[in-house]
């Protein structure tokens, strides 16, 4: 098969697509063919050697993607060949064809694109993970999530919306008020521009802050956070962008009986198989009834998966970006 492979960590350019032999199906694994794979703000991470988890080289990026089963192990009994999947593991999905483990697939139901498949898993994921399984979020809490406009965030703010919460959308870079207003932000700010974020999210709550923030972005923009966050409200700590892993003033935490949050999609799904079944279920429900659309702007060939990342990382891109194998 070719992929893209990784050999040195550093710029995204060391990446190569080539041919390699096509990876060798244990009995308890699944080989997918892969159509469709998305890019996270963490394959460029990984990639560059700045992830939390370094896989041994050489490796094929790519978290996440969707396509048809064409092979199954010995052991493998739920899932057949021909059935079409979503997979999220930590890399492997820039590539033609995937061999992954049965815990990491989504079989899919028939409505649903594998676009959609492969752009879901890393975004309305932790995006659900953070806001009900962790955060508890309630019909009439109003939200507020950072890096709206990307990935992780316009799914918040889609499904924030969905479970009834009054959502604000934060955003560093101009002109993407449209796009987090069409996802259904009620309400818009900024933390590159206007007055400090903390006093924007006062002015539109009543000077009480949000109920729930979802972080993506970390840094100066966490420390606003900290400082508009209501009484008894939560904090998710998601990811962050800025570069800068913030520290928590705990006295605030203290006088606002307040929660911090901390959420890793990737630890949590290897530990709580019924959970991430249970969150998948309910996704797909929401997918089903038109709540949760994929939200992509830009499509690049596999082949091309340096630019479509080197793309993501100007800022300038908004939702998803996919990548397309042509067979
Ligand atoms: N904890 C988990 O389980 C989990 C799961 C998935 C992703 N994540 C993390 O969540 C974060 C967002 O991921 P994503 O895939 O949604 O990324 P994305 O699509 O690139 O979106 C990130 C957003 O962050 C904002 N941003 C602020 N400062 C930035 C900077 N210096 N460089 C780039 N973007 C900056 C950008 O919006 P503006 O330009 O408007 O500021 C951008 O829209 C990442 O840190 C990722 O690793 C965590």
């Amino acid at each position: 098969m070719k992929a893209m492979i990784c050999e040195a960590f550093g710029p995204l350019e060391n990446l190569q697509w080539k041919e390699v032999p096509d990876p060798v199906l244990a009995p308890d694994k699944v080989r997918v063919r892969i159509h469709v794979a998305s890019i996270g703000f963490m394959d460029t991470l990984m990639a560059r050697g700045l992830y939390q988890l370094k896989p041994p080289l050489p490796y094929v990026p790519g978290a996440c993607g969707a396509g048809e089963v064409i092979e199954v192990g010995s052991q493998i009994s739920d899932i057949k060949v021909g059935d079409r999947v979503s997979f999220l593991n930590y890399y492997g999905a820039f590539a033609e064809q995937i061999v992954t483990d049965e815990a990491s697939i989504v079989v899919l139901p028939p409505s649903m694109s594998y676009e959609q498949a492969a752009t879901y898993r890393l975004s309305y994921n932790p995006a659900y993970l953070g806001m009900v399984y962790r955060a508890h979020m309630q019909p009439g809490e109003t939200l507020l999530v950072t890096g709206a406009s990307g990935g992780v965030g316009l799914a918040a703010v889609r499904l924030g919306k969905v479970l009834g919460a009054r959502v604000i959308a934060a955003i560093g870079t101009p002109g993407k008020e449209d796009v987090v207003r069409q996802a259904g932000a009620d309400e818009v700010v900024s933390y590159s521009q206007g007055a400090p974020l903390r006093e924007q999210v006062k002015a539109l709550t009543d000077g009480k802050g949000a109920d729930v923030i979802l972080d993506v972005v970390g840094g100066d923009v966490f420390d606003e956070c900290m400082r508009c966050l209501n009484f008894m409200g939560r904090i998710i700590v998601m990811g962050f962008t800025s570069g800068r892993i913030a520290e928590a003033k705990t006295n605030l935490l203290l006088l606002k009986n307040a929660s911090l949050l901390g959420v890793f999609l990737g630890g949590w799904m290897t530990r709580d198989l019924p959970g991430l079944k249970r969150l998948n279920h309910d996704l797909l429900a929401l997918a089903e009834a038109g709540k949760i659309p994929a939200i992509v702007t830009h499509r690049f060939a596999m082949t091309d998966s340096v630019n479509a990342m080197n793309t993501l990382l100007s800022r300038k891109t908004v939702g998803k970006i996919v990548l397309e194998n042509h067979f």
